[in-house]
């Protein structure tokens, strides 16, 4: 495979100890969690129950029970939006959201539900909370913020716009995709409501996971229903969590290789934040040194996940991006499913390419990158 910089999208390669609690999954214990009661179903629902609260942990939510499983970050957007909405409602979110928010608003306004104001980021690619504070109305219902952008990587001051919420009494969901695994999470400190999260991204999970922190005395309406292993001669969904968000089976392999990847990052966190700092700031300082290379990620070290973006010569992103494909590297050039934040860059005809280092990453394997992308010229 070639030398991977594409951890934005979801991380590679995984720890040895994700891939044998999948397989273990798989054989030791492959049954349905939460329904029958012979062992292996009881060590299936022991597993899922580890990992929701070892998801816990890393969120620092009071009740493990309050923490979701879902199918990916978007599942867990979409729950957390739809399900916070009543018709006539207004929502605040940023433009650097990704489209697993903002085609969730822009579906609901496009059936006359609800309306939303985007609040772009100033430029140096942050929002500024009092530009949500303006943008509220008496109908504003929910406050959406990225964590980090995923197509710059700029931290967004979330603890500050919690603050904001909370002092308006606003319901505020954080999309954690870029944050939890490889940023320090708090959600008591955050001030959120909601927090949704990808297990497949930093957590170092299997595809297929993620999950949402509800707030305590926060409800949700449903988004799917069906069966919970629980109060079956009811026709309508259990009001427990977390099975009254969790209908059907759940993904049992993808759970135990994340609860192996909550392990890595509950060890290993401040060692992965520090080393790809490291990484990601030698990334930029090696692509800002390249004459006919524009960076569009935040020059500030402490103020960014760890990804660069930029744009090579007169190359396209996706050219760019091919040419170094050939040349042995994985990046991802476009749009990156965020189109607000690319009109806000002016990069929205040519998009950028994306460079996202992970946890195996070396500092030889970013020199390699910056030869690279020289030679594209
Ligand atoms: C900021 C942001 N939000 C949401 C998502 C969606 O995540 P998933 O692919 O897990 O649905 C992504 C994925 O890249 C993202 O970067």
């Amino acid at each position: 495979m070639s030398i991977y910089f594409d951890n934005a999208a979801t991380s590679h390669p995984k720890p040895k100890a994700v891939l044998d609690a999948v397989a273990r999954a798989m054989t030791e214990f492959n049954a349905n969690p939460g329904r029958s009661g012979h062992p292996a179903a009881l060590a299936a629902a022991r597993t899922v129950l580890e990992t929701r609260e070892k998801l816990a942990r890393l969120l620092n939510a009071p009740d493990p029970m309050r923490v979701i499983h879902c199918f990916n970050c978007t599942d867990a957007l979409n729950l957390a939006v739809k399900g916070s909405l009543h018709a006539g409602d207004h929502v605040v979110a940023t433009a650097l959201e990704h489209n697993s928010v903002l085609r969730v608003l822009g579906t609901l306004a496009a059936r006359g539900r609800i309306a939303f104001t985007l609040v772009r980021p100033r430029t140096d690619g942050f929002v500024d909370p009092e530009d949500i504070r303006a943008a509220l109305t008496v109908k504003t219902a929910l406050i959406v913020c990225t964590h980090a952008s995923n197509v710059t990587g700029a931290i967004q001051p979330v603890a500050a716009i919690g603050q904001l919420a909370r002092e308006l009494g606003i319901r505020y969901l954080i999309d954690g995709a870029q944050a939890l695994g490889g940023l320090p999470v708090d959600v008591r400190a955050l001030g959120c409501d909601l927090y949704a999260f990808p297990g497949h991204k930093s957590l170092l999970g299997p595809q297929g996971t993620g999950g949402l922190y509800i707030g305590e005395g926060i409800g949700l309406f449903t988004q799917r229903e069906g069966g919970t292993g629980s109060s079956s001669d009811s026709l309508l969904q259990p009001a427990e969590l977390p099975e009254r968000y969790e209908s059907g089976t759940v993904n049992l392999p993808g759970i135990a290789g994340l609860g192996a990847g909550c392990d890595h990052a509950q060890k290993n966190l401040s060692q992965i934040m520090m080393r790809e700092r490291e990484l990601c700031q030698a990334l930029f300082e090696g692509l800002s040194a390249i004459e006919g290379v524009e960076v569009y990620s935040p020059a500030r070290e402490a103020g960014r996940a760890s990804l660069v973006s930029f744009n090579a010569f007169d190359l396209s992103s996706a050219q760019a991006a091919d040419a170094l494909a050939q040349r042995g590297f994985a990046v991802r050039g476009g749009l990156h499913c965020a189109p607000e934040a690319h009109r806000f860059l002016g990069t929205l005809r040519r998009g950028v390419v994306r460079a996202s280092l992970g946890h195996a990453n070396t500092f030889e394997e970013v020199e390699r990158f910056l030869a690279a992308v020289r030679s594209l010229k």
